[in-house]
């Protein structure tokens, strides 16, 4: 039975927090968490249970656990971006398991700085876990997308074509909390807050890329400081190219996502899953056709797709099972991704993507840090 602390009662740690004491994580139980606001509080209280143990932050809760106030083994850190490192790290050191909510922090470094943590506190305890709550990747549609690629059936990826638009928010969105849309808080916007899902599944399906070009847009249809329109152009290490495109702006959107193989043509739109699949291989028929214009004979498929049924919850139960369905060395690299699209807008440069630390991404860093440090000024 895992004993878990939630730190972080905001929308997304409620939620946790309910799934667990209402019993659908078997084996989970609810020991403690951090101060929730008073409405959702009054909304919440009757299903939490009566003995859990409320703390005033994650830090506290942590020196509660020292102080053997709380017996957990596990933490669910579902707190602003900047805040995910310091837990963390401060969870690693006491031997707790962590699972966190994506993205794993602001800069890749900080990313790094938990796996170094993870990897110091597993020397102690070979079983320790830690896993981020990727949950799309339970989505049998996007297993599926990864299955195809990956088995090769089709052959290489040539292009991929990501138009994710339907994260649509009003402003009320981001006026309902006050770290929301901000450098300083939130770390980024549409890329950094709503986006880590599908830059991890573009990793996750299509691997990683080996560079990237981006184009981000500040406040274009928000009043907000950071971007809520976005469009990266990628290319991968066999000459794969992509387009990823995201914003909160548009109505209606639309979430199309289409990998194109050597020999067929997968499209994902609305969580449906269709496959243009060719008669022979496309090299095969481009190198052996007399015929001027001629088109290789492809025909439609559609792949019945499953409905992703409590994403959270498998996800929750995979973790109490010692599964994983995302590893925390994962979250680095979207985090990566991420970090290097920015870079690459403010410098209007092409930014490398290696699998190693990059002197780019101690300068997004850099850059970063300046340009809070002269807005504080300001
Ligand atoms: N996986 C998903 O589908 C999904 C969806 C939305 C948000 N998220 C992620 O979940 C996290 C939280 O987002 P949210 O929408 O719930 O935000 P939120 O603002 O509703 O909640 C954040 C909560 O953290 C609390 N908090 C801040 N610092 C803290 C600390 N040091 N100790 C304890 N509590 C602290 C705040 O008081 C607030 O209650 C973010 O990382 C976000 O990107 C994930």
């Amino acid at each position: 039975m895992a004993r878990v602390a939630i730190i972080g009662m905001g929308n997304m740690g409620s939620k946790y927090a309910v799934m667990i004491a209402q019993g659908k994580v078997p084996g989970m139980q609810l020991v403690a968490a951090t101060r929730i606001r008073t409405e959702r509080y009054e909304e919440i209280k009757d299903i939490l249970p009566a003995d859990m143990k409320l703390y005033q932050s994650g830090e506290l809760l942590l020196d509660g656990y020292d102080a053997k106030e709380i017996d957990i083994d596990t933490v669910l850190i579902v707190t602003p971006h900047y805040s995910h490192e310091a837990l963390a790290v401060k969870a690693f050191e006491r031997g707790l398991n962590v699972l966190c909510d994506k993205p794993a922090g602001v800069y890749s470094r900080q990313a790094r700085n938990m796996m170094d943590a993870y990897f110091k506190a597993k020397t102690k305890n070979p079983r320790l876990l830690y896993g981020y709550i990727f949950h799309q990747r339970t989505f049998p549609v996007y297993r599926k997308m990864r299955e195809i690629v990956q088995s090769g059936k089709y052959g290489n990826i040539k292009r991929v074509n990501w138009i994710v638009t339907d994260w649509y928010r009003p402003n009320a969105y981001y006026e309902s909390g006050s770290w929301r849309a901000t450098w300083a808080m939130d770390g980024g916007g549409t890329l950094l807050n709503q986006c880590p899902h599908n830059i991890d599944l573009l990793q996750w399906i299509c691997g990683m890329p080996a560079s990237v070009q981006g184009f981000c847009h500040e406040g274009k249809y928000h009043p907000i400081e950071v971007e809520d329109d976005v469009t990266a152009y990628f290319e991968w290490e066999n000459g794969a190219t992509g387009v990823f495109i995201a914003s909160t702006g548009e109505a209606a959107g639309i979430n199309r996502f289409e990998i194109s193989l050597d020999n067929a043509l997968l499209v994902c739109e609305k969580g449906n899953l269709r496959i243009l699949e060719l008669d022979k291989p496309e090299s095969e028929y481009r190198k052996g056709h007399g015929d001027l214009f001629a088109k290789p004979v492809c025909s439609w498929r559609e792949i019945a797709g499953e409905e992703a049924v409590e994403p959270y919850i498998i996800l929750l139960k995979e973790f109490n099972e010692g599964k994983l369905v995302a590893e925390g060395a994962e979250a680095i690299k979207s985090l990566c991704i991420t970090n290097a699209i920015y870079l690459s807008s403010w410098e209007n440069r092409r930014v490398e993507l290696p699998p190693q630390p990059s002197a780019d991404e101690l300068e997004f860093e850099k850059r970063f840090e300046s340009w809070l440090a002269r807005k504080s000024n300001q």
